[in-house]
């Protein structure tokens, strides 16, 4: 049994693991590689996708995290003992969630800061190349986005001294229907401005010549990376997830939101863009460099700036997305090294957090003052996000499925979907040929096509 305390209730859970899924992913990555691959046809692809083979892992790392109650390396373990190999899996997992945080608090650290600027007026006025020129200067400045990324960094790390119910089920429990709030009046004022229908028809219609097999395979990736699979996250939170739960409707639940989510931060998105003008495809800049101009094209020339209200609230949106993310990893690695300790639960986060601090500033520096071209054409922060997004998730997430789908214990397996015979599972079948079969396939897929674009780049 496990020696953590879960959360205390499915909606708990469901927060809990909705914080995770939703982040930098949904509201900053989503809109713009939806965009740059054909909307609405790259859509239709993704929904296959997340619902297909995403959703499938996430129940497949929440089988093997409430079963065993254990996080990943002791998980794999503990659910097949003559198998000892297998711990290198959740190792690996491990490695992942420690660069994934590190990069992701860079960007993290940005958006804080995006808050703090517009809050005070530092944004407001400024035309596009001012705009350009003030993302620049400020993401290769040395000092300032390193101190965002301790401002954030402490939060999480005060919310994991918290502990699994009074810090990330509470927290979870306040700020996901916060976000939903805040992203649903940000799609009311994108929508309703006049010339939107374009935003719309950018996103919604479906011309299937725009999307190339590297977008079919983002889209992969993408639907990985949203749910937070394949870095042993989902085993953690499993472990916390009560044993009564139903793990197929928790997961459809965690799924649906997290897709709504991306969906929506679209509308919050393209439709205000196309109503100024501007250009769709501005890539990872779209929300620091393009969305903060419709924000001042909102600001009436007097009166009540407007447009720079909705650039806080989108910024804040951000935040919190990335919060509850930033969350889970930390949780992940805080949950494995004090497993046998769980009265060391403080003195580990402080040594993580600190851990992970000092490599997001190196990657923060990256972009500046340490900016040589170290690998190849990378710079560290480029070769950071290269390992990131094409390597580590796909292969934990393939060694994931393998263990489930062809080394576990089938019974095991049966148990823990059915709660011990108590629900009917008549999908099982399905489960099982998609982990054993579609799912190794398909990732094996992303991962070759991901190596041999980075060689020949
Ligand atoms: N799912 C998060 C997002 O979409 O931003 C990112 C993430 C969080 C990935 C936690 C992996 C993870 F373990």
């Amino acid at each position: 049994m496990s020696d953590h305390k879960g959360f205390t209730s499915s909606f708990g859970a469901i927060a809990a693991a909705v914080g995770s899924a939703v982040g930098l992913g949904n509201i900053w990555r989503f809109p713009y590689i939806c965009g740059q691959y054909g909307g609405g046809a790259f859509l239709l692809v993704y929904l296959c996708f997340v619902f297909g083979i995403g959703m499938m892992l996430m129940i497949t790392e929440f089988v093997i995290g409430r079963h065993t109650g254990k996080t990943p390396v002791k998980a794999y373990e503990a659910m097949s003992p003559k198998h000892r190999g297998w711990r290198y899996a959740g190792l690996l997992g491990m490695v992942a969630c420690f660069l994934i945080l590190s990069l992701y608090l860079v960007i993290s650290g940005w958006t804080a800061n995006y808050v703090f600027d517009s809050a005070r007026g530092a944004l407001t006025g400024l035309d596009g190349d001012a705009l350009e020129r003030y993302f620049n200067v400020f993401s290769r400045s040395a000092v300032r986005p390193v101190l965002f990324i301790a401002v954030f960094l402490l939060l999480v790390a005060l919310v994991i001294m918290g502990g699994v119910q009074k810090g990330i089920e509470r927290v979870s429990k306040i700020l996901m229907p916060v976000l939903v709030v805040l992203l649903l009046i940000l799609c009311v004022r994108s929508a309703t401005l006049p010339g939107a229908a374009k935003g719309f028809e950018y996103l919604f219609s479906v011309d299937f010549s725009k999307l190339t097999s590297e977008g079919v395979l983002a889209a992969l990736g993408q639907s990985l990376f949203s749910l937070s699979v394949g870095m042993g996250t989902m085993i953690v939170y499993g472990s916390y997830i009560p044993k009564d739960d139903n793990l197929l409707r928790t997961s459809v639940w965690i799924t649906v939101c997290d897709t709504l989510i991306a969906v929506l931060a679209g509308v919050a998105i393209f439709p205000a863009v196309f109503a100024n003008g501007l250009s769709p495809d501005g890539g990872p800049g779209l929300v620091f460099k393009v969305l903060p101009v419709v924000f001042n094209s909102m600001n009436p020339a007097e009166g009540v700036p407007v447009g720079t209200v909705f650039a806080v609230v989108f910024f804040v949106l951000l935040v919190i997305a990335a919060l509850t993310s930033a969350i889970s990893l930390l949780e992940t690695l805080v949950a494995w090294r004090s497993e046998e300790k769980p009265h060391h639960r403080v003195r580990y986060t402080v040594i993580l957090s600190l851990g992970v601090f000092v490599l997001a500033t190196v990657l923060s520096l990256s972009n500046g003052v340490l900016d040589g071209k170290i690998v190849g054409k990378f710079n560290l922060f480029d070769l950071a996000d290269h390992i990131n997004s094409v390597y580590l998730p796909p292969i934990g997430a393939l060694l994931t499925v393998v263990f489930l789908g062809w080394v576990a214990n089938k019974n095991d397996i049966k148990d823990e979907l059915s709660n011990h015979g108590s629900i009917a599972i008549p999908w099982y079948g399905i489960f099982i040929f998609i982990i054993r079969y579609v799912a190794p396939v398909a990732l094996l897929m992303v991962l070759v096509t991901g190596i041999i674009s980075g060689i020949e780049n």
